[in-house]
């Protein structure tokens, strides 16, 4: 199994090059989230079995995740299996763990090589004791890198996050550490799993489905959105080039007027609009 690299010598000078090129281009996004979808569907379309979708699917993950690192990206997060996803067969949910745990073991030395700091959200207590051990373990060897986060979300829900945050608020309130009228949008995000990370400015959905899926429900308020119509397995960084020069053409109000509008339009006129 190959594996990733920064400093990957066998990086093309056409890549290097489109990589500068997107830099000059715009912002890259600080915080990219990628709910990895299509592996399924992608394996009926070779007439195999789920798994194997999900098993090419790791190359997918490899490549974008040496790309991030490459552009400068600090935060990528990844849907890799969902509180919904203990719902699926147990042949497709063990085969699954086994990969996680073999693509932790074959990739741990070159996330540590290349400072990258491994980190998950989700129920990890939910996995099977060996499970947790070697996320333990590749989570200690990358604890101080300092490059880019890969953040896993596993057994990870929107809903979840959101009730386990309530869950510590109320027990605040009750012990009167927190006053109700004190909890505020930064209290909440203080307490979800994503606590102390930038919200993602930039999701990514493969397989063509419009759908959030329960993905960071709270955290995504104002992320840009990009479908590819590609299933998961063969996503690779030309199409993360293009969701990012995407990203670099929207224009992010955050809810206000764009400073486009703001300039040419008088302050006058502005509060009469908002009002
Ligand atoms: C969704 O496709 C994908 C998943 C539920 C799992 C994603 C896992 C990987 C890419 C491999 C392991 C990842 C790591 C980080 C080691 P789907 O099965 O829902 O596809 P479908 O919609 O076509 O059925």
């Amino acid at each position: 199994m190959t594996t990733f690299d920064i400093t990957n010598s066998k990086q093309s000078e056409e890549d290097k090059a489109l990589q500068e090129a997107l830099k000059a281009s715009g912002a890259i996004p600080e915080h990219i989230a990628v709910i990895m979808d299509g592996n399924g569907r992608w394996a009926q379309q070779k007439g195999g079995l789920r798994i194997l979708g999900h098993r090419n699917g790791v190359a997918s993950v490899r490549d974008i995740t040496e790309s991030c690192a490459q552009l400068g990206v600090k935060h990528l997060t990844l849907y890799a299996f969902s509180t919904e996803n203990w719902g699926r067969p147990e042949e497709e949910v063990n085969g699954l763990m086994k990969l996680l745990v073999a693509t932790l073991e074959s990739e741990a030395e070159t996330l540590r090589r290349n400072n990258i700091r491994l980190v998950t959200i989700g129920q990890c207590d939910r996995f099977p004791a060996d499970i947790q051990k070697k996320l333990d373990e590749v989570k200690a060897l990358t604890a101080d890198n300092t490059h880019m986060e890969l953040c896993l979300a596993l057994s990870y829900s929107g809903r979840w996050d959101i009730t386990q945050a309530v869950q510590h608020i109320a027990q605040k309130v009750a012990e009167g550490t927190v006053l109700p009228h004190e909890i505020d949008d930064d209290m909440i995000s203080e307490h979800l799993a994503t606590a102390g990370k930038p919200d993602p400015d930039l999701v990514i959905r493969t397989s063509g489905e419009f759908r959030v899926s329960n993905f960071l429900l709270w955290q995504l308020a104002y992320s840009e959105f990009f479908v590819s119509a590609t299933f998961w397995p063969d996503f690779r960084r030309d199409e993360l080039y293009n969701a990012i020069e995407s990203f670099q053409q929207r224009d992010r109000r955050f809810g206000k007027l764009s400073k486009r509008h703001t300039k040419s339009i008088p302050s006058s006129v502005i509060r009469t609009l908002m009002s």
